[in-house]
C-alpha cells in the first residue's frame, strides 16, 4: 500500500467519452451497412473480451506472448541499460507480466516514470493500481486515449522509450499502420527509441491454430464482439446464429478473422435505429492479425521516417522485437 510521499498516480483523459461513443456509433453504422461487413477490432476488449484474451495468452496455440516474455526476460535488462529512458510510454495497458519486466529493467536504468495509454479506463485504472501497489517509487500517469490521434498531446519528462508490445501492430492495416507510425516517429526525439512486439511470418498451420484454437477460447472471443454490440447499443443480433472463421491472406499477410451466419438473420440495432439482414454465409469480418518479416518492418519504419536500430526474435524464431529511433 502506499504512503503519502510516494510518488503520484494519475489517470486523466485526452479522449472525451462522448467521443468515444459517437465512435462507436459511427463505426458499427459504417461497418454493419456496409458491401461487406466489418466491425473493428477495438471493439472486443469490454471485461468479458478482456478476460478472454488473457485466456487465450495461456492457450497451447497461441505462442505469441510466451514467445515475448521471453525476449523481455532476455533483453529488458540491456535494451533499459543502453536507452536509459526516464519514462516508459506504453501504448496499450498490457499485461502486467512483460510491463513489470520493462519497470524493474527501467529503475535499474535510473527511470522512474510510466505512462500508459488506453482508451479503456478501467483498463487503465485497474492496471495502475496493481502497479502501484508493488512500486511505491514508480510515478504512473495513465492516459485514457488514442494511440494516432493523440500521442501527441503526451507531455514529454526527459528520455523517453515508448513501447508497443503484444504485435498489437498487426491489428492496423497498412495504411492505419503507416499513420500510426508516424505518429510515434512524431513523439520521438532524438535520444528517444521505440521498441515494437510483432509476431513473424511462419507455416500457415501454427499461425491459424493461435487463433482458431481446439478448445474453442477464440472462437468466442469472436463472437464476444456481437455481445458488445448488443449490449451497448441495444441491439438483438442471435450470437448463436454465427460462426467462427480464420484464414490467412497471403496477399496481406495477415491472419483474417470474420463471423459467418449459418441462417439468415434480421437484427435491430435500436440505438442506430437501424435493421441489418445477415445472409446464409455471410461474414462479418473482425480483425486482422498481420505477420511480419524484418524486411517489412524495416521499409515500414523508413517509410514513417524511423531507422531500425536492432532487432531480437526468441529461439524458436516466432516472435520479433524491434529497436527503432527517429531517422
Ligand atoms: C492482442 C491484438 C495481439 O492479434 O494476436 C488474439 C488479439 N485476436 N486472438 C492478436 C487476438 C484473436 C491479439 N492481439
Amino acid at each position: 500500500m502506499r504512503n503519502e510521499g510516494d510518488a503520484p498516480v494519475t489517470v486523466s483523459r485526452l479522449t472525451e467519452p462522448t467521443d468515444h461513443r459517437n465512435q462507436l456509433l459511427e463505426d458499427v453504422r459504417h461497418g454493419l451497412t456496409a458491401y461487406r461487413k466489418h466491425l473493428p477490432s477495438k471493439y472486443f476488449y469490454d471485461a468479458r473480451g478482456s478476460d478472454l484474451f488473457e485466456d487465450i495468452t495461456r492457450l497451447p496455440e497461441y505462442y505469441l506472448t510466451e514467445a515475448e516474455t521471453e525476449l523481455l526476460a532476455q533483453h529488458s535488462d540491456n535494451l533499459m541499460a543502453r536507452i536509459e529512458p526516464d519514462e516508459l510510454v506504453e501504448l496499450g495497458s498490457g499485461s502486467s507480466r512483460k510491463t513489470r519486466m520493462l519497470i524493474d529493467a527501467m529503475r535499474r536504468s535510473g527511470g522512474t516514470r510510466y505512462v500508459p495509454i488506453d482508451i479503456s479506463e478501467e483498463a487503465l485504472r485497474a492496471a495502475a493500481k496493481k502497479l502501484c501497489a508493488s512500486y511505491s517509487w514508480l510515478e504512473v500517469e495513465g492516459l485514457v486515449g488514442d494511440y494516432v490521434a493523440d500521442l501527441d498531446k503526451v507531455r514529454r519528462r526527459g528520455r523517453r522509450l515508448i513501447v508497443f508490445l503484444g504485435s498489437t501492430i498487426g491489428n492496423y492495416v497498412p495504411t492505419l499502420r503507416y499513420s500510426l507510425l508516424r505518429a510515434v516517429a512524431a513523439a520521438l526525439a532524438t535520444g528517444d527509441s521505440f521498441l515494437l512486439g510483432m509476431d513473424l511470418v511462419k507455416d500457415e498451420s501454427t499461425m491459424i491454430a493461435a487463433y482458431d484454437d481446439a478448445a474453442g477460447v477464440s472462437a468466442e472471443f469472436n463472437l464476444n464482439i456481437l455481445r458488445v454490440v448488443n449490449r451497448e447499443l441495444d441491439g438483438d443480433i442471435p450470437v448463436d446464429a454465427f460462426e467462427h472463421v480464420t484464414r490467412f491472406d497471403r496477399q496481406f499477410s495477415c491472419i483474417a478473422q470474420s463471423l459467418r451466419a449459418t441462417r439468415e438473420v434480421v437484427a435491430n440495432i435500436r440505438a442506430l435505429n437501424l435493421a441489418v439482414t445477415f445472409h446464409v454465409g455471410e461474414e462479418i469480418h473482425t480483425e486482422v492479425s498481420c505477420k511480419f518479416t524484418r524486411d517489412g518492418v524495416e521499409k515500414d519504419f523508413a517509410g514513417a521516417g524511423m531507422r531500425l536500430d536492432d532487432w531480437f526474435t526468441d529461439s524458436a524464431g516466432r516472435f520479433a522485437l524491434a529497436l527503432g529511433s527517429h531517422a
